[in-house]
């Protein structure tokens, strides 16, 4: 509890500045709290009028059909996702307007206006009708960060083909199980991804999944890096070739507003990924409506989320809702540090990005790289910083509003999951004061509360678990081919409303203060990880009897993950086993899930029920002394041994 008693402590508080405020789409706390009074005494009214922003092809006949814990929003309603972000704009002025300004690692550019990318779009939609895609099939989509990412994305969601992005960082083990779970017919890929200066074998590692992937007939590659790839006659092409011979014209299809959009694989408490569904409409809606309050989008902003599209933030606010507010998103390839630590900074200039939304992991680097490499650029474009995956430390918030911001932009930490789809507690940046460590007040029809273990409200101040008592447009809908684990997971702590698996507090002035994951996920690096999935890679190894994986802090990655693990018999330990260990976690899982630490032991602390106390294993990881009850612990004696065994 070290770290929020520290949270709370934090008493600073920021008013929006005037010049922002009088510019902003919510320009005060009044404005906000009518609005927010409306969307919850009156959801149904509130998303409607909201809706009609949005193009449909057959307007809705209900907004909200509540079926608990199973929601359908729009009932009735037709739209197609890729119209809404490309044709709707290139009928107007926006046709020449940069939609997508790239920039590569080696430092190559390219902008994409919203003509270009709508015949981009189109040609690739053609291109997988053409290899037999048909609506509700799945399209995989393994792919370093460049636009032939958005534009597979977007191809998929004109034809009404369900995409699943899988992480550039995954391994072919972790590749394959998603691809298998979705039963994807078609992946696209690139020959590689550059990063730091390397090229990460994607090719190779489709490759490798597919030999153990049979739904999949085709494999798209885009060449990137220009590295010598094997291909397999028949079942793998050249995404350059397929387009050259496919037309730029696609008509986008009218689908149903719950008709799947994506599939995207999230870690939860088993040693299986989820498949959180999410569909059309209600996604729609509640991204774009987020992107023009919360990042106060204009027509004048160059855009820049730092996210990868593997994940559900490079999904929302990368792409779609950018896109569906007409606005210019810029999309980097690389790391933050090639070929030196000012790389995020030289594209600041470069590109005059003026909002910049990124993750903590990445402002503690900064912070931890030194203030020279900023300062060396002039960030005098930029007017508004976001935050997002992990609590952010006040002191790194302090930082990056001084630093970064000049003490003159207002920074929006923004909380969310894979599974609500888009931002649901945030600052409105020209109405709602900051506090450094806070993600401050619920997004309009959102409606979140703390409570105790029964379910009960708990008051300010008190810690407790954080719930959403009602359902919002862009919830997921399921988890995909498992309606049962959906229920489980998120319904069946405290029925009827969805459980969040965080901790969080609320303060007198109603703010919300988010205290971390209180389930097995940890957050390393801003990156969710389910502490079962690398106890199971670890278990797949043929000499580790059992594994238990836990989180300590650390001070850059936010999490870092320790291992205890335990040996079959007759295994003699040493150095070599603990470097073959970690590299079989990274083949099986990939890089983001290396354990930074792995301790052995004769033992793992457990109750007489035979469940793992993890509790335990993390006040020895973290080097606590362990507090609170250990009477069901099994076998006393094995807590000493592990606090023995250090690395
Ligand atoms: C954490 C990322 C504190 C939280 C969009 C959540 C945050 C998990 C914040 C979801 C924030 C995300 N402050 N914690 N602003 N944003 N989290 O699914 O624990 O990758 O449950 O979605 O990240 O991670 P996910």
């Amino acid at each position: 509890m070290a770290d929020i008693e520290s949270v709370l402590k934090e008493s600073r508080i920021f008013e929006p500045p005037s010049t922002f405020r009088q510019a902003a789409h919510v320009k005060s706390l009044e404005e906000y709290r009518a609005l927010y009074r409306r969307s919850v005494d009156e959801p149904e009214a509130f998303w409607g009028e909201q809706a009609e922003s949005l193009r449909w092809s057959k307007r809705w006949e209900r907004v909200l059909e509540w079926d608990p814990p199973f929601a359908s929003w729009f009932v009735g309603g037709c739209l197609n996702l890729s119209e809404n972000c490309l044709d709707r704009h290139v009928a107007t002025w926006r046709k020449n307007k940069a939609a997508l300004v790239w920039e590569g690692e080696p430092g190559d550019t390219r902008v994409l206006t919203y003509h270009d990318l709508l015949r981009e779009v189109c040609r690739f939609a053609n291109v997988l009708k053409a290899l037999g895609v048909v609506k509700g099939d799945r399209v995989g989509i393994y792919m370093p960060m460049i636009p032939e990412a958005a534009v597979a994305m977007l191809a998929c969601a004109r034809i009404g083909a369900t995409h699943s992005v899988v992480f550039g960082g995954f391994s072919a083990e972790a590749l394959r199980d998603r691809m298998n779970d979705a039963q994807a017919r078609v992946i696209v890929t690139a020959d590689g991804a550059y990063r730091r200066g390397a090229v990460v074998p994607l090719k190779a590692n489709v490759d490798a999944a597919l030999a153990g992937a049979p739904s999949v007939e085709n494999v798209v590659v885009v060449r990137r890096t220009g590295e010598e790839v094997p291909f397999h006659a028949g079942r793998d092409h050249w995404w350059h070739e397929l387009m050259e011979a496919a037309s730029a014209q696609c008509p986008a299809e009218p689908l149903d507003a719950e008709h799947p959009l994506f599939i995207l694989y999230t870690s939860g408490t088993t040693g299986r990924p989820k498949g959180v569904v999410h569909t059309t409409g209600g996604y729609l809606l509640q991204a774009s409506l987020t992107m023009k309050l919360v990042f106060d989008v204009k027509d004048e902003d160059t855009y820049w989320c730092t996210a990868d599209i593997g994940w559900v933030t490079g999904h929302s606010y990368v792409v779609y809702a950018p896109l569906a507010n007409g606005a210019t998103t810029f999309m980097y390839e690389g790391a933050p540090n090639h070929p030196e630590p000012d790389r995020f900074w030289r594209i600041v200039e470069r590109h005059g990005i003026t909002v910049l939304y990124t993750a903590p992991t990445a402002i503690r680097a900064f912070v931890r790289w030194g203030e020279q490499w900023p300062r060396k650029h002039d960030l005098t474009s930029l007017r508004l910083l976001g935050t997002v995956g992990e609590p952010i430390n006040p002191e790194a918030w302090m930082w990056y509003h001084s630093v970064i911001g000049g003490g003159r932009c207002p920074i929006v930490d923004t909380w969310w999951q894979t599974e609500t789809g888009a931002i649901m507690i945030t600052p409105l940046p020209g109405a709602i004061a900051t506090k450094p460590g806070s993600g401050t007040l619920p997004f309009f029809g959102v409606e979140p509360e703390v409570v105790d273990k029964d379910g009960h409200a708990v008051p300010p101040g008190a810690g407790g678990y954080l719930v959403i008592k009602k359902p919002w447009p862009s919830m997921l809908r399921t988890v995909y081919g498992d309606p049962e684990r959906y229920v489980e997971t998120y319904w069946k702590r405290f029925p009827g409303i969805y459980f969040t698996g965080d901790g969080a507090r609320r303060d007198a002035d109603g703010y919300f203060w988010i205290m971390g994951r209180v389930d097995d996920v940890i957050n390393v690096a801003g990156h969710r990880l389910g502490t079962m999935e690398v106890e199971s890679a670890l278990v797949s190894h043929p000499r580790v009897a059992e594994a238990a994986v836990v989180g300590r802090p650390d001070e850059l990655k936010g999490q870092a993950l320790v291992a205890f693990v335990t040996l079959q018999a007759g295994i003699a330990l040493n150095e070599g086993l603990r470097a073959e260990l970690k590299e079989h976690v990274v083949k099986e899982i990939g890089a983001i899930a290396r354990p930074d630490e792995i301790r052995f032991s004769e033992a793992l602390p457990k109750t007489r029920s035979g469940k793992i106390m993890r509790r335990l294993l993390r006040d020895i990881a973290a080097g606590r002394d362990t507090i609170g009850d250990t009477t069901t612990l099994e076998d006393y004696s094995v807590l000493a041994r592990l606090r023995e065994e250090e690395e």
